[in-house]
């Protein structure tokens, strides 16, 4: 029955002009407040790789909520890939371009030898986040067995620099 996950994908909010003009920003804060829609993009985020993963590994900061509820849900253990300076000792770094900077992610090695990982975020725009979790994971020893994101914003091309990802949705 795909009716659920079309309620929840209405429950994405668009923001024009935000947070500079020209941009539509996509709000995933009114479905993470409903319970059915969170529930229906979890299970609809594991379908692909369900029993197939060890580990998740959710990328600061909305990949985070995700990646927590499907932690639970999957009954997996959870790996934080975060923004550069937050963790004490990082084993894996990795930069990134963002359009007028760079950005850098980084992780702990606690991922058990050989680990199967799900990676995770809220949105894939250009990849370039995307790209730099797979490497993160990879550094650290883990297997990707896949990328998941909620929103692919296809006119952005990411797809082109990050392979295969499972989008739930796509604009
Ligand atoms: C946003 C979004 C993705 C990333 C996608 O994160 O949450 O992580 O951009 O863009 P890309 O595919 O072009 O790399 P952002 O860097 O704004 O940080 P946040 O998640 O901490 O808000
Ligand atoms: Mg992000």
């Amino acid at each position: 029955d795909a009716a659920p996950l079309a309620r929840a994908e209405s429950l994405i909010r668009s923001i024009p002009d935000y947070p500079e003009p020209g941009i539509v920003f996509r709000d995933i804060t009114p479905l993470l407040a409903d319970a059915a829609a969170l529930g229906e993009v979890i299970d609809a985020l594991i379908a692909p790789f369900a029993g197939r993963f060890d580990v998740v590994a959710g990328i600061e900061a909305r990949g985070f909520l995700l990646a927590g509820a499907i932690a639970t849900r999957a009954e997996v253990g959870l790996v934080p890939i975060r923004k550069a300076g937050k963790l004490p000792r990082p084993a894996a770094s990795v930069s990134y371009a963002l359009e007028y900077a760079t950005a850098t992610i980084e992780a702990h090695d606690d991922l058990p030898e050989g680990a199967r990982v799900l990676l995770v975020d809220d949105v894939l725009a250009t990849g370039g986040t995307l790209v730099a979790g797979h490497q993160i994971v990879r550094s650290l020893g883990g297997e990707v067995v896949g990328s998941a994101v909620l929103l692919e914003i296809a006119a952005l091309g990411g797809r082109a620099a990050t392979g295969d990802v499972h989008a739930v949705f796509t604009v």
